[in-house]
């Protein structure tokens, strides 16, 4: 046990061992101890300027299981010859049973030693005496820890019979203020010290700013959260709202049809897009109360611009009709895909295959009381894909939506300039896309100085006319809308390669706990 003066048995056997040997050697003269005990005591006295000393990495020769039980019952061949001499002749066959499972690697050697011999189908005895020098060599080892011939080392060491180990020990001096005694530290200065004086010959206990904590077992957010809390702060810090979106599954008429991907597109077969089968259907479109609530209170709290406030009630059966319309036979200026529409493909619930489904709520939601508005989502989304290093069936989205009056494609690139300006990508360059609810659309390609190359980190565009005013927003009312996955940028950010390495089963909690903070350079 240790005393408050930082004393115990070990540390004083320490400083007494120096008063009659110096340097010594803490393998030599306290061969018992374990090797943390003894560094501990050595710290706390060469804290205190007692002892010196330095550390020695030696390596140590050891026997393994097999080692030691040659080392004390003899080798191989040394049983196999034994036997055969004590009882003159053995058959062979019998030899098994009677020196046990070594019998055939001892034969083999004992014939190569020429102590015994074959004699028809039997094992007789040529040597008289013999010397085992594998047990001698094993026994040096077992006492010194040592193996006296290096080239021979090796050879043991594939046969198993010995392997090394590294011992650290400590050469040990007297320190400046080595002494016989501890003497007693004060750790607090008291105001009775101050009073009488005595703290002018105290013997203060010097601070240890070597010292480390204890590791703290806390919880770790994990590198995507804490890339997804940089993306937050940039979408705040530019009056963003955030949208709801705990809504996973979703139905088909908000995921697609919404969006005008058409009823038949290969988006939304099976083999792309997982569907719910229990329960398989959706209720008809309709305000979602939690939803509205969320944005409801954000928005009284933000300090975007709220509009007249004299809001309109929403009609969602008027939506659905206006969609239905714009599928089917073309409308508000768009000339329709001329299919039949099928109502039941709008009720089927689906696991939500991006973000934009949340958007197109919270768009036809701002028909209510239209106006300004800028939001942000950063939510899981889910896609039947095979996958490997960079697919995953689950990732996130990171999604913005602008509202503004007199909104031009040139805004838009301007907008996206200086968002990603703020991840520390410059160079940006737009490439004429499509998306079935935006026109124009543009994916945006960063230049990315590590890789040397041009990488597509998103995808943007202006929401079509017909997907607003069927709505119910105003004519002038434009919307420009960006995407980008929030796992590519962490993956660059935390050199991960490998997708699964960073979501899914395969995640290592050590890579979790030991990663720090993610910094996204600033402009
Ligand atoms: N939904 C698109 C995607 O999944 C991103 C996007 C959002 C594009 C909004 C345009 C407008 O890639």
């Amino acid at each position: 046990p240790v005393q408050a003066n930082g004393t115990n048995d070990l540390t004083l056997d320490i400083l007494c061992t120096l008063d009659t040997q110096e340097p010594f050697h803490t393998a030599e003269t306290f061969p018992q101890i374990s090797q943390g005990e003894i560094k501990a005591a050595l710290d706390r006295l060469a804290s205190r300027g007692m002892v010196e000393y330095n550390t020695n990495v030696a390596e140590q020769v050891i026997l393994t299981e097999e080692g030691q039980q040659i080392c004390d019952e003899g080798s191989h061949e040394w049983k196999v010859w034994e036997a055969v001499k004590s009882k003159g002749r053995i058959h062979i066959k019998d030899l098994d049973r009677i020196v046990g499972p070594s019998a055939k690697v001892g034969q083999g050697n004992a014939f190569k030693l020429k102590w015994i011999k074959k004699d028809g189908d039997a094992l007789t005895p040529v040597a008289n005496e013999v010397t085992d020098s594998t047990r001698d060599l094993l026994r040096h080892v077992s006492e010194n820890n040592t193996f006296p011939d290096p080239k021979q080392l090796k050879d043991y060491q594939k046969r198993k019979l010995v392997t090394s180990r590294k011992v650290i020990t400590y050469t040990v001096r007297k320190g400046p203020r080595w002494a016989l005694e501890i003497p007693v530290e004060v750790t607090d200065l008291t105001a009775e010290m101050l009073q009488d004086g005595s703290w002018q010959t105290a013997n203060f206990k010097p601070y240890n700013f070597k010292a480390l904590g204890e590791h703290q077992y806390a919880g770790a957010l994990h590198p995507l959260n804490k890339v997804r809390e940089e993306f937050r702060k940039i979408f705040f810090s530019q009056s963003f709202i955030e949208m709801p979106t705990a809504r996973f599954v979703d139905s088909g008429f908000w995921n697609f049809d919404t969006l005008f991907v058409p009823q038949q597109h290969p988006a939304r077969d099976l083999q792309d897009t997982f569907y719910v089968s229990d329960p398989k259907e959706a209720g008809p479109p309709g305000p979602d109360p939690a939803a509205d609530k969320a944005l409801d209170e954000m928005e009284a709290d933000s300090q975007m611009y709220q509009g007249d406030k004299t809001s309109t009630k929403l009609d969602y059966q008027k939506y659905y009709d206006n969609v239905k319309a714009v599928h089917q036979d073309g409308a508000f200026g768009s000339i329709g895909y001329r299919y039949p529409y099928t109502d039941s493909e709008t009720t089927r619930l689906v696991l939500r295959t991006h973000t934009t489904a949340v958007s197109a709520y919270c768009l036809h939601r701002l028909a209510a009381n239209p106006r300004p508005c800028r939001y942000f989502s950063i939510d899981r989304v889910f896609r039947n894909e095979t996958v490997d290093a960079t697919h995953l069936a689950e990732f996130h989205q990171i999604e913005g939506v602008i509202a503004d009056y007199g909104l031009t494609l040139g805004g838009l690139m301007d907008f996206l300039g200086k968002f990603f300006n703020k991840l520390g990508i410059t160079n940006l360059r737009f490439k004429p896309a499509y998306n079935p609810y935006t026109e124009p659309s543009m994916e945006v390609f960063g230049y990315h100085e590590g890789l040397g190359k041009w990488v597509e980190i998103g995808n943007s565009g202006m929401f079509r006319p017909e997907m607003l005013l069927a709505m119910g927003l105003p004519e002038d009312l434009r919307c420009y809308g960006f995407g980008l996955s929030l796992e590519r940028p962490t993956m660059i950010k935390y050199g991960v390669s490998n997708i699964r390495e960073l979501l899914g089963h395969k995640v290592d909690l050590n890579f979790i706990e030991s990663n720090a903070a993610v910094r996204l350079e600033k402009e």
